[in-house]
């Protein structure tokens, strides 16, 4: 944690803030009930900090991937409601993140430990463009940034990047911890050390998996992206989810010769559902 200054190190107390967290939760398929609130929960701690210091706290997320187009599947306010529930205090939900009235006036007019969610970032092209226009918009409603959206902390947009450069900013605690975990793990590791990895996509873990193979003694594969290694192997996977530019990838990260030290396990054994 060298490099990254902490929550612990701001001065938060009566200031505005800007919390960046990851809620991109999944649904029920077609329904707006979350099927797993870890993420919300797991921004609470920085939260509640943040409330017991008398913050105004404007929380700010994406979810799924609309493409800069407003998605009406897409919004955030069933995360947002179930967030009020486990933090037991109102949450506003704006209708917009930036550049309306509307937001401008709403984030104004927090009380001391009120809270305000943005709409999902992702409806303005801004985001994922990393726009210094869009940054300045989530910069003016606050005083400080947090970012505690460790899963989105690979991406550089502009709720992630750019407005850190704008603001006072700080790592909230759940990043704290993760880059805590990761930078002991990988520093001093005890052996024998394993990495799991999962997720859809392989192409998004490339640098990961390039940098891990060197340092683990076992890469344990699971979770989606599993499919594409298993199809790298000359296996069917169906309909799975396989990303056929990447096979290439897979069949040199598994291929020993090339490889040389770290052991690779993916899924031998599968369940075919709908
Ligand atoms: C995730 O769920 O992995 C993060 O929220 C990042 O989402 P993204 O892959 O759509 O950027």
């Amino acid at each position: 944690m060298a490099n990254v200054k902490s929550i612990r190190d701001l001065d938060v107390a009566d200031k505005t803030a800007l919390v960046r967290v990851d809620y991109n939760v999944p649904f029920r398929p077609g329904s707006t009930d979350i099927s797993d609130d870890s993420r919300i929960r797991a921004s609470l701690p920085t939260l509640r900090h943040l409330q017991e210091r008398g913050c105004r706290i404007i929380v700010c997320s994406h979810l799924g991937r609309p493409k800069g187009r407003v998605v009406e599947s897409l919004r955030m306010a069933p995360a947002s409601r179930r967030l009020s529930e486990l933090l037991g205090t109102p949450v506003g939900q704006a209708r917009q993140c930036v550049g309306e009235d509307e937001v401008t006036a709403a984030a104004a007019s927090l009380a001391p430990g009120g809270v305000l969610a943005l709409e999902n970032l992702r409806f303005h092209p801004g985001e994922e463009g990393n726009d210094p226009e869009f940054a300045r918009g989530l910069a003016a409603l606050a005083e400080i940034y947090i970012n505690d959206a460790f899963g989105a902390a690979h991406r550089a947009h502009a709720s992630t990047a750019a407005v850190a450069r704008l603001l006072p900013s700080a790592a909230g605690f759940l990043m704290e911890r993760e880059l805590q975990f990761l930078g002991d793990a990988l520093d001093a590791p005890e052996r024998p050390f394993a990495a799991v990895l999962g997720g859809a996509k392989v192409s998004d873990k490339i640098g990961v998996l390039e940098n891990l193979i060197g340092k683990v003694d076992l890469l344990i594969i699971g979770g989606g992206m599993a499919a594409t290694f298993i199809k790298a192997q000359g296996h069917s996977v169906g309909d799975s989810l396989v990303e056929d530019d990447r096979l290439a990838f897979a069949r040199r990260i598994m291929d020993t010769d090339q490889r040389g030290y770290a052991n690779i396990l993916i899924p031998d054994d599968v369940i075919v559902a709908d």
